[in-house]
C-alpha cells in the first residue's frame, strides 16, 4: 500500500492561483500519497476517507511549494574575488570581460580542476539551495568552452542530483563566451555545435542556452544554436537584453524558448512577444546588484502583457556570486518592485514553467509532494528577510 501522511494545523500558499495571487488556504490540510499531493484544502472539507491517517500538525505554520531555483552555474572552478575588487575602482563587467577577465576567466579554473574536484565544490552550493527548501536547481556548463570540460560539467551537474535529494535540470551554455584563439563563428559552429550533440547523445542535456550580447554572441549565431537544439528535440532559453539591447529577447520568443532571462534591456515589444510565444522572463537580481547595473527589467510591461515573471540566484563566482533563493527574491521586491506573491510565484509556479516541468511549483493533486514548511506565518515575511532563513523542514518527493 503507498503510505499516507496528513499534514495539518497549517495554512498553505498552493500558488495555484490567478497572477498576483499566494492561493492562501488558512488552516488547511495536505494529504501526501507517496511521492505525490492526493489533496488540498481546507481541514474542514477533508474526505472523511482520509481521516484515520498519519497525520502531522504543523503548529500554524506556513507551506509552501518547494522553491526551484531554474538558473544557476554552480559547477565551476576557482573564485573571481579580485574583479569584486576591480568593479568597487572603477571598472565595468564589461570592461574586466574584455580584458580577459570574466567568463573566460572561469573557464581556465574549470578546465584546470577534475571532475572530482568540480563536484567536491559544487556540492555545498547545492546543500545550501536545498538548507533554504529548494528541490530543483538548473545547472548551466558554459566554462569549458570546450568539449572535454562541458562534458564534465554536466556529468558533474548530473551526479548532484544522485548524491542529493534534489532535482538537477541541465542546460548546455556552450554558446556563453568566445575562447580566446578564436572567433565567434568558428567556435559556434566547430565546437559549440559538436559539442552539444556529444551531450545530448550522452544524456546529459535538457535545454540549451545561450549569452546573446555584445560580449559574447549574436542573434545569427544564436540561431544556428536554436537550429541544432531544434533538431535535437530540445528546449531553448537564453541570456538576452543584460547589457544592452541586442534582440535576444524576440529571438528567444521567436523560437518559443522556455525562457528569456536577465532581460533589463526588453522593450515593451519584447514584453508582448514573450507573452505571446508563453516565454517566462527571468529576473536575475543578484546579478543586476553585483555589476551595478541601473537599468531594472520592465516589469510593468511584463505585468501589463501578462510574461509569467520567475526570480533566480544565477549563482556564478563573477556576475552573481549569490547562495540565498530567499536573497533573491527580497532583492527582485525591492530592486524591480516585484510584490512578494510576484517573487514567490518567481521561485515555483513559473521557475517549473521556466524549466518546462509541469509536475511541481504549486500545491495541487497529482502534483510532486515537494514542499516547504516555513517558520513564519505570512508568506510575504519570506520575501521581506535579508539574509533570514526561516526554513523549519523540506519534503521532497514525500519524503521529510
Ligand atoms: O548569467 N550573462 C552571462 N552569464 C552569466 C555570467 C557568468 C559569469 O560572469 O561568470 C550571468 O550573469
Ligand atoms: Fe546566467
Amino acid at each position: 500500500m503507498t503510505p499516507s501522511l496528513v499534514l495539518t494545523g497549517l495554512s498553505a500558499a498552493t500558488m495555484a492561483a490567478p497572477v498576483g495571487g499566494y492561493g492562501l488556504i488558512a488552516d488547511a490540510a495536505i494529504v501526501l500519497t507517496g511521492d505525490r499531493i492526493a489533496w488540498v484544502g481546507p481541514r474542514a472539507d477533508l474526505p472523511t476517507a482520509q481521516k484515520g491517517l498519519e497525520r502531522r500538525e504543523l503548529g500554524g505554520r506556513l507551506v509552501t511549494p518547494a522553491l526551484i531555483d531554474c538558473h544557476t552555474h554552480i559547477v565551476h572552478g576557482g573564485n573571481r574575488a579580485r574583479e569584486f575588487e576591480m568593479r568597487l575602482e572603477g571598472a565595468s563587467y564589461e570592461q574586466i570581460a574584455r580584458a580577459g577577465g570574466g567568463i573566460v576567466s572561469t573557464v581556465a579554473a574549470t578546465r584546470a580542476a577534475s571532475e572530482a574536484d568540480l563536484l567536491a565544490s559544487a556540492l555545498p552550493r547545492v546543500d545550501a539551495l536545498i538548507a533554504q527548501g529548494v528541490a530543483v536547481i538548473e545547472v548551466k556548463s558554459g566554462y569549458g568552452l570546450d568539449l572535454d570540460t562541458e562534458l564534465k560539467m554536466l556529468r558533474v551537474a548530473r551526479a548532484l542530483g544522485r548524491l542529493r535529494p534534489v532535482r538537477i535540470v541541465t542546460s548546455f551554455l556552450g554558446a556563453h563566451a568566445i575562447p580566446a584563439g578564436t572567433d565567434a563563428d568558428s567556435y559556434i559552429d566547430g565546437v559549440c555545435l559538436p559539442t552539444l550533440r556529444a551531450a545530448h547523445a550522452e544524456g546529459l542535456v535538457d535545454a540549451v542556452d545561450g549569452f546573446c550580447e555584445g560580449i559574447a554572441f549574436d542573434t545569427a549565431q544564436i540561431g544556428r544554436v536554436f537550429e541544432a537544439a531544434r533538431a535535437l528535440g530540445l528546449p531553448v532559453k537564453l541570456h538576452a537584453e543584460q547589457l544592452s539591447h541586442g534582440g535576444g529577447t524576440a529571438l528567444a520568443a521567436r523560437h518559443g524558448a522556455l525562457s528569456a532571462d536577465h532581460v533589463e534591456y526588453a522593450t515593451d515589444a519584447d514584453a508582448r512577444a514573450l507573452a505571446k510565444a508563453g516565454t517566462v522572463a527571468v529576473l536575475l537580481p543578484g546579478a543586476f546588484y553585483t555589476i551595478h547595473e541601473t537599468q531594472a527589467p520592465p516589469v510593468q510591461a511584463f505585468r501589463a502583457h501578462g510574461v509569467p515573471m520567475a526570480v533566480a540566484t544565477d549563482w556564478n563566482p563573477g556576475s552573481s556570486p549569490l547562495g540565498s533563493i530567499l536573497l533573491a527574491m527580497n532583492m527582485a521586491c525591492t530592486l524591480f518592485r516585484l510584490t512578494p506573491a510576484e517573487a514567490l510565484a518567481g521561485t515555483t509556479r513559473h521557475a517549473a514553467r521556466a524549466l518546462g516541468l509541469a509536475d511541481c511549483g504549486m500545491i495541487a493533486p497529482g502534483l510532486r509532494a515537494d514542499l516547504a514548511i516555513w517558520n513564519v506565518t505570512d508568506p510575504a515575511e519570506l520575501s521581506c528577510g535579508i539574509g533570514i532563513n526561516p526554513l523549519y523542514q523540506r519534503i521532497f518527493g514525500g519524503v521529510a
